[in-house]
């Protein structure tokens, strides 16, 4: 592995790609992950957590850089490595298969030198892939994993939001699974018999000679965790191979990504690891130290509740933002008939009353925020 220089914020661009570190500790990187001496019975505590991490960005040109490293979550010791894919001076063969591409594109490059941790993620900071307690952000994802856990793991997706809970389990029927179940969209016109020879078919080129499991399933979004060694775990020429199919194959750019969002956690843990279905409360638990079961006795309900919570907020900022949008256009009776819609007609014709449903919004937005982060505070089993 290359040494890299010791010092405030190192910065590399190259076209397509910026490679940012926070100050590198090299001590720490090299002590980190070290098994406790074989006389030793303590378990591996706090200093586990400091271990460096890497966070790999699949963006585009329209995302700003600068708002990309800000929010990024990293600290002292971690690295963060964007990808702008439609870049045409981006280090990837092709701007095919979204993060797909970009994922097995930093693989490959990087085989022989893969950090310790890394943890995979789209460019958008606030996304409906995040989490809904923590206001669909990637910054805190980021800021509170727990490095010993996705350690303990080798694999872990990002997503443990309730509303996603064993959302996309599939179980196989006498033909097997229909072919959009991994490319969301059906495939072609054709029969619906066609539609389970198209899977066979994605399955052998992704799983070659592996059997299709009875059933599968994992949390969208495609953002997960991962360690060097489970990565390493999967030959190199096979990810080659895998992205080769990305290329190759004639499904369309975003149908190939998504066969990827279904199968990664497959590819790094084995078929007969086939359904990656996470309990929430346990999840969060797990993976971001909000341990709902410390507060409750019904941590189920609880986060339920938190849940709703952060979907009202960012439904109301939703809300907030577009009014804001509208009182600044001219006064037109189609404004007018969306403010009326928005508000359940609480803001009559010519914005009269939307300054006052603005404020009430900011205020529900303000008040619901507090609680829920409070909420999330006192579950914290660490201070972040
Ligand atoms: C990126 O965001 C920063 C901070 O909000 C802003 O100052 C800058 O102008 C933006 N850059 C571009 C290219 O939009
Ligand atoms: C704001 O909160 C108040 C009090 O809970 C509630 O009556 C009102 O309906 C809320 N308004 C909106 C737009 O959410």
């Amino acid at each position: 592995m290359s040494i890299p220089t010791v010092g405030p914020r190192r910065r590399k661009h190259i076209a397509g790609l910026l490679v940012l570190s926070v100050s590198i500790l090299l001590l720490l990187r090299n002590l980190c992950w070290t098994p406790p001496a074989s006389f030793s019975t303590e378990v591996p505590g706090q200093s586990q957590e400091d271990c460096p991490l890497t966070v790999i960005l699949a963006a585009v040109q329209r995302d700003n850089l600068t708002v990309l490293a800000q929010q990024s979550g990293i600290r002292l010791g971690d690295d963060l490595v964007i990808y702008v894919a439609d870049d045409p001076n981006a280090p990837i063969p092709m701007n095919k298969g979204d993060e797909a591409m970009v994922y097995l594109s930093y693989l490959i490059d990087n085989y022989d030198a893969l950090p310790e941790l890394m943890v995979f993620m789209h460019a958008g900071r606030t996304s409906w892939h995040n989490n809904a307690i923590l206001h669909f952000k990637s910054e805190p994802m980021v800021r509170r994993l727990r490095r010993s856990f996705v350690r303990d793991q080798g694999f872990v997706n990002l997503l443990c939001d309730e509303s996603f809970r064993c959302a996309n389990l599939f179980k196989a029927t006498d033909q097997g699974y229909p072919s959009y179940i991994l490319t969301r969209e059906r495939h072609g016109k054709g029969s619906l018999e066609s539609q389970y020879d198209k899977f066979q078919e994605i399955w052998d080129a992704i799983f070659p000679s592996q059997p299709i499991p009875l059933s599968l399933g994992c949390p969208d979004g495609a953002q997960f965790a991962l360690t060097r060694q489970t990565a390493r775990g999967v030959p190199l020429d096979r990810l080659k191979a895998l992205r080769q199919w990305i290329i190759d194959t004639q499904l369309k750019s975003f149908q190939a990504g998504g066969v990827f969002e279904r199968t990664w956690h497959m590819i790094f843990q084995g078929t007969s690891n086939s359904v990656a279905c996470y309990i929430p409360h346990e999840c969060f638990c797990s993976l971001y130290g909000i341990c709902f079961g410390t507060i409750s006795s019904s941590p189920d309900t609880l986060l339920n509740e938190a849940t709703s919570s952060g979907n009202e907020i960012y439904e109301m900022s939703r809300k907030l933002g577009r009014m804001r949008y509208l009182g600044d256009q001219s006064p037109s009776s189609v404004i007018d008939s969306e403010l009326a819609g928005i508000s359940k007609n609480e803001i009559g014709p010519g914005k009269a009353g939307l300054l006052e449903y603005m404020a009430m919004l900011e205020a529900n937005i303000t008040r619901q925020t507090l609680d829920l982060d409070a909420l999330v505070g006192k579950a914290s089993i660490q201070t972040m």
